[in-house]
């Protein structure tokens, strides 16, 4: 049953599922800050959230009696989309951290509960009473400094939720599948991860399984002794054995040669491996996160992309939204941008007018941030805003200029990659600008655009183009 704490004063109420083991008001808060009320059961959970005011935020066991797994928190979600939900469980069940993070839980705390580390995040998250969230994001954005110049920005509520998962799932030591386009961030998400980790210490490194040439790949992951091939005089330790204790990314993981493909799956069940020609098991303790831009559902039913790594690799997948799904976060980037870029060349910042800024607003940015970024940088060294303006004017016309996509694609992946994802981006460009025009009405577009409806459809999968106010929701 649940119990109801009596107060003349609206303090904030946490409501405790199963979780009454934290002794909250005596041992980890001050009393005096909360309301706690506690329900022993899921239908006690229930019944209570049916009731006001409801809870500002809900402790929860991952164990709850009478519901399996986390049913308690799927209800109590479809009960409140925007409820705050913090889950308690075994440091162990990473599958269920992963899932609850997915439903939106704001975090998942490892028993035993760290007193001062719960104390922390109800402060986070109640301590300023009814903040509007929504309100606050778009002009409140969070920079988290990470190695080597890089940052990571968010302010919208897609971009918050990739940190809060980022921020849980950092903590297990599972493999993390990026998806999204070009350019949306892949990289920088990568590092956040492993900078939130236990491994932010030892080194992070990336391999760009699309740069490196299918035979060298091998040896450049997993190393080789010395006579293992023609030209191999001395033994050399792969970026597995480098990365001792570390964090590896392994870029455009969809472009590894199947074979290498089954040496990776297998590395994953056990981190073992041996260095080509060499005898030896090596064991390396390495965390794996990997990226792509590719349709993954393509790339296995063609076969390039093996099922059995995929499902592996997708412990926890994240995907990175586009840049025109979070238009609100242009400004506060390419102010970002600038900063960060005029310091680089230890040169005056720019200011952006209201023109430029409605321009960049209404462009559909198919290189997505590292084009705002290059966009940005050259008006900080031109600083010619007719230039900026006319650049945008012309591939808004004509989104298959093959002028502005060298610019947003990648400088180090050759030309037959390069060639493929300018191709790709004018594509992407072209389908949105026409959905746009028409106001996302696909049969009109697709006559716009010359093709079949299907075909359209089949596109705006494909790259996964959604209307600008859709939220995204991921599939468990
Ligand atoms: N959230 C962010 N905050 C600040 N800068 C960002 C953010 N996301 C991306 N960037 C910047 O945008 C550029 C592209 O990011 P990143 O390399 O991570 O993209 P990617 O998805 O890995 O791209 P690709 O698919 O081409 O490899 C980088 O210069 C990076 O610094
Ligand atoms: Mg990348």
């Amino acid at each position: 049953m649940a119990t109801a704490a009596v107060s003349a004063i609206s303090l904030p109420v946490v409501l405790m599922v199963n979780a009454e083991h934290l002794r909250l008001p005596s041992r980890a808060v001050d009393v005096e800050d909360y309301q706690i009320e506690t329900a022993g059961s899921a239908s006690a959970a229930l019944e209570r959230l049916q009731r006001r005011p409801v809870p500002d935020l809900v402790l929860m066991n991952v164990a709850v009696p009478g519901a399996e797994g986390l049913q308690t928190l799927q209800w109590a979600r479809e009960l409140h989309p925007e409820l705050k939900v913090i889950m308690l469980g075994s440091a162990s069940d990473a599958r269920s951290a992963a899932l609850a993070v997915r439903m939106g839980a704001l975090d998942y705390l490892s028993e035993p509960v760290q007193q001062a580390e719960l104390q922390a995040l109800l402060q986070q998250h109640l301590g300023e009473v009814a903040p509007a969230q929504e309100a606050a994001v778009d002009g409140d954005p969070e920079i988290i400094n990470l190695s080597d110049g890089a940052s990571f920005l968010c302010a919208s509520p897609a971009m918050k939720q990739i940190h809060a998962q980022a921020c849980v799932i950092a903590k297990f030591d599972m493999p993390v599948l990026m998806l999204g386009q070009s350019g949306t961030g892949k990289e920088v998400v990568s590092l956040l991860i492993h900078h939130l980790s236990p491994r932010a210490k030892y080194p992070f490194l990336k391999v760009n399984c699309a740069a490196v040439p299918a035979d060298l790949l091998e040896s450049e992951l997993f190393g080789y002794e010395a006579g293992a091939f023609t030209g191999a005089t001395k033994a050399k330790p792969g970026k597995f054995e480098l990365c001792e204790k570390g964090t590896i990314l392994l870029d455009e993981v969809g472009e590894m040669p199947p074979a290498l493909q089954a040496k990776l799956l297998h590395f994953l069940q056990d981190h073992r491996f041996s260095r080509l020609g060499g005898r030896t098991t090596i064991q390396a303790d390495v965390r794996i996160l990997a990226a792509t831009n590719i349709n993954v559902e393509e790339a296995l039913a063609a076969k390039t992309l093996r099922e059995d790594l995929y499902y592996r690799l997708s412990g926890f997948t994240m995907r990175i939204p586009p840049l025109r799904e979070r238009k609100k976060e242009i400004p506060l980037l390419m102010t970002h941008f600038m900063k960060k870029n005029a310091a680089q060349f230890s040169s005056p910042e720019r200011r952006f007018s209201q023109t430029l800024l409605q321009a960049c607003l209404s462009y559909a940015w198919p290189g997505n941030l590292r084009q705002l970024e290059n966009f940005v940088r050259r008006y900080l060294v031109l600083g010619d805003e007719e230039l900026a303006l006319s650049e945008l004017r012309v591939s808004q016309r004509a989104p298959g200029d093959m002028r502005q996509a060298p610019l947003a694609a990648k400088d180090s992946s050759g030309l037959k990659f390069l060639a493929r994802s300018v191709k790709k981006e004018a594509e992407a460009a072209a389908i949105a600008h026409a959905l746009e025009q028409t106001n996302w009405h696909r049969q009109k577009a697709a006559t716009l655009l010359k093709i079949s409806y299907k075909a359209l459809l089949y596109k705006i999968k494909q790259y996964e183009l959604h209307p600008p106010e859709t939220e995204q929701v991921d599939a468990l």
